[in-house]
């Protein structure tokens, strides 16, 4: 499936404000009209360093705020572990409506496609001019796409500095609800904190 894509509904003068105000009008692919509601990114114009996740989960698309379930949950756990302040970095997704299948009365992710994933691309090209962050971590592989293209391989680059087409400085890791379902949590978890710290350092 082609979609037209979010850019008619970009507003390309304004801050953040502007963003979470024409949010809610996007109708760039077809995740708007099963899910409960748009999740805007979250955190300081000025951060130093952007967060990019895949696309809300249940709980985010109930509540309308980013990593607020399980997945952020863990996110926070690690961010503090590693030295990084939650409150002075920039939170958001590639994909920013929740996908998802009906089984019974459960919600169960599906992750989005590529051509979602180029559809909201314009929603985060925006964000990423807006807040001009120094570093971005890439959490996970639909981020990954969407901002490192579809060969790139988070499991053989990890934790190392890379760069997105426009030069900002980044780095790739796992998405912390891998960690979240991971049966080796504790090294798991380690390893992504140790990615987190590589990102930190980056920056400094
Ligand atoms: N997973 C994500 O990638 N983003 C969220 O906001 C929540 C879970
Ligand atoms: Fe628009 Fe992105 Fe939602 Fe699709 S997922 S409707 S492109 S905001």
């Amino acid at each position: 499936m082609k979609f037209v894509g979010a850019q008619e509904w970009v507003p390309s003068r304004g801050g953040l404000p502007s963003l979470e105000t024409a949010l809610p009008a996007c109708r760039g692919c077809d995740l708007w009209e099963e899910a409960e509601q748009v999740v805007p990114g979250d955190g300081p114009a000025k951060a130093r360093m952007m967060l990019v996740g895949e696309q809300p989960g249940d709980v985010e698309d109930k509540e309308g705020r980013v990593f607020v379930g399980p997945a952020g949950r863990l996110l926070d756990k690690a961010l503090a572990e590693a030295g990084i302040a939650r409150d002075d970095v920039y939170v958001t997704n590639a994909v920013k409506h929740f996908r998802f299948e009906r089984r019974g009365k459960r919600r169960i992710h599906k992750t989005p496609a590529v051509s979602h994933i180029i559809a909201c691309g314009p929603w985060l090209t925006r964000e990423l001019q807006i807040v001009k962050p120094s570093l971005v971590v890439v959490l996970g592989s639909v981020a990954a796409r969407s901002l490192l293209g579809t060969t790139f391989r988070v499991t053989q680059h990890r934790g190392e500095p890379v760069e997105l087409p426009d030069g900002t400085a980044a780095v790739a890791t796992v998405h912390p609800s891998s960690v979240v379902r991971s049966e080796e949590y504790r090294r798991d978890f380690g390893l992504f904190v140790d990615d987190l710290r590589a990102a930190a350092a980056l920056l400094e």
